[in-house]
């Protein structure tokens, strides 16, 4: 089983293509709950490539296009807490409601209509208090998407504790499918290979959803990590003992870079110290799959070998993803 071209892996239209018609129609994880607390707090988030502004507006939490009505200025940078949006290039206002409230001038300006400059506004829908964004109006439902996941991984009783941001020198596909096998643990993770049974009798593989391709970690103690991925590019990890997910996306950057975060939220009641180990030892793995996937990057670069090899048993959720890429495009 032949592995995508590997021209997939640095070719700038092939990532145009992806933006198109993968990152443009797909639910995209932007943040959590936490982040638009109070009424007029605000955030910037990217979907692929579309820049997102999500805002707490009264009860109502949505989303819209970060870019101004007037000559494309982005909006918002980070976040931030107002009663209104303001363009920082003209002062275009916004209230939280996206409707253009104020653009200075305008009254000199005859026929200049407010009402068709509105904010263009995106699906944000809601798993618990995990949102995402759909730039797609006519995609359906989150939860659809979801699927199992929901019920796999239990988010109640957690608070968000940190986000780890990271950048890789890798194609975000390269970093997807690294996520997708364990047939490289033993070899590259050696304290995950310590802590959890990775042989292929006992470590599962499961296409768990239309969207969703799961992976199950027997603990060599008690319980089993759960390692999600829900398509385009989203990871969603549980370890086992108290509460706990991080989750997050692989975002393309470039061809051959890619940029992310992961959001760790753990159960109130956890122990500090049990806490900080866990997270060194994720973040240990993360240091080793960096270190994987941007040498893969530097081998598919070299451009006299065309594709690879896959092994259809023990990287069967790898040839799913690659088929899901080759079907989008
Ligand atoms: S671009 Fe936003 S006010 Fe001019
Ligand atoms: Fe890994």
């Amino acid at each position: 089983m032949q592995t995508l071209p590997w021209s997939w892996y640095t070719d700038p239209d092939v990532l145009r293509r992806e933006q198109e018609r993968i990152f443009r129609s797909a639910w995209q994880y932007v943040g959590h709950g936490g982040m638009v607390a109070e009424d007029g707090d605000q955030f910037a988030a990217e979907a692929g490539d579309v820049p997102v502004l999500v805002v707490r507006d009264g009860e109502a939490v949505g989303a819209f296009l970060n870019v101004c009505r007037h000559r494309g200025s982005q909006l918002v940078e980070g976040s931030g807490n107002g009663k209104s949006i303001q363009c920082p290039y003209h002062a275009w206002t916004y209230g939280l409601d996206g409707r253009l409230r104020a653009a200075p001038r305008a009254d000199r300006e005859a026929g200049f209509d407010a009402d068709g400059l509105s904010l263009v506004e995106l699906r944000l829908e809601q798993w618990g208090s995990l949102l995402f964004v759909n730039p797609d109006v006519d995609a359906s439902p989150l939860l659809e998407t979801l699927g199992p996941v929901t019920e796999l991984v239990p988010l109640d009783g957690l608070e968000f504790r940190v986000r780890d941001d990271y950048e890789l020198g890798a194609n975000w596909k390269i970093a997807c499918e690294n996520y997708l096998e364990c047939y490289h643990c033993p070899v590259a993770h050696k304290g995950f290979s310590a802590a959890f049974e990775v042989s292929p009798d006992s470590y599962r593989l499961e296409p768990t959803g239309e969207h969703v391709l799961s992976q199950f970690a027997p603990s060599k103690e008690d319980g089993e990590g759960q390692f999600h991925f829900v398509w385009p590019n989203l990871r969603i990890n549980v370890y086992p003992g108290p509460g706990n997910v991080s989750v997050g996306p692989m975002l393309p950057a470039g061809p051959e870079w890619s940029r992310g975060y992961l959001d760790y939220f753990f159960a109130t009641d956890a122990e500090e110290t049990w806490i900080e180990e866990l997270m060194a030892f994720d973040r240990q793995v993360g240091a080793e799959d960096r270190a994987l996937v941007e040498r893969v990057q530097r081998g598919v670069r070299s451009a006299l070998i065309e594709h690879g090899r896959l092994l259809p048993e023990s990287e069967q959720l790898v040839a799913r993803f690659q088929e899901l890429v080759r079907a989008a495009l």
